[in-house]
C-alpha cells in the first residue's frame, strides 16, 4: 500500500498529488514550482480563489494539465527549532489524508514536505511522514512517497523497514 517513487511528483498519475506549498498558495520554487509548471495557469487561478492556507492545514484543487486529478496543497512548517514543528508537520499529513478521504480519493502521492527550503531535518521528517501514513492511510489503495533523490529514498526505506 505504501510505495516509494524516485523522481518528479508532477509526473505521477494518482487521484491527488500533495504540494509542499506556502501560506499564500500562489506558487513558489521547489516542488511547488514543478507542480505549477506542469499544471499550467488554471491551477494558479484556482489557488487565487482560496485565500491562502495556514501552516499545518490543507486545501484541494483540480489537477489541470497534471496527470493527477487533484492537487492537495499543504503548508509545512519552517524549521526554526521552536518545538512546534513536529506537530505541524504531522498535521500536514493528517489533514491531507482527511481531505483526500472526504473527496473519495484512493491514491495519493506526497513529497518530503518541509525538507527543502523550509529546512526540516530530512530523517525526522521521513519518520513523521511514514508515521502519518500508518496512522491515517487505512483504506487508501495507494500511498506514494515521491523521493526526489537517493538520500531521501534511503531515509524512507529505513523508516518503512522499522515497525
Ligand atoms: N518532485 C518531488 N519532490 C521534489 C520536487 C519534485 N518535482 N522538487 C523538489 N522536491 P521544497 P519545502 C523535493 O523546497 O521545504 C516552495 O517555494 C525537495 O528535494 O520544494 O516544504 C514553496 O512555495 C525536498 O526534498 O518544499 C514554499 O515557499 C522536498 O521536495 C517552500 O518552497 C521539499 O522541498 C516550501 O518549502
Amino acid at each position: 500500500m505504501i510505495e516509494l517513487f524516485r523522481g518528479d511528483i508532477a509526473a505521477l498519475e494518482v487521484d491527488a498529488i500533495v504540494n509542499a506549498a506556502n501560506e499564500a498558495l500562489l506558487g513558489g520554487g521547489g516542488v511547488d514550482g514543478a507542480i505549477h509548471r506542469v499544471a499550467g495557469p488554471g491551477l494558479l487561478a484556482e489557488c487565487r480563489t482560496l485565500g491562502g492556507c495556514p501552516t499545518g492545514e490543507a486545501r484541494i484543487t483540480g489537477g489541470y494539465r497534471l496527470p493527477a486529478r487533484h492537487v492537495i496543497h499543504t503548508v509545512g512548517p519552517v524549521w526554526r527549532g521552536a518545538g512546534d514543528e513536529d506537530a505541524l508537520l504531522a498535521a500536514c499529513y493528517r489533514n491531507s489524508f482527511a481531505l483526500a478521504r472526504e473527496h473519495g480519493l484512493s491514491s495519493l502521492a506526497f513529497p518530503a514536505i518541509s525538507t527543502g527550503v523550509y529546512g526540516f531535518p530530512p530523517d525526522r521528517a521521513a519518520g513523521i511522514a511514514v508515521g502519518g501514513a500508518r496512522a491515517h492511510g487505512a483504506g487508501f489503495a495507494r500511498i506514494v512517497f515521491a523521493c526526489f533523490d537517493e538520500a531521501t529514498e534511503a531515509l524512507y526505506r529505513e523508516e518503512l523497514a522499522s515497525p
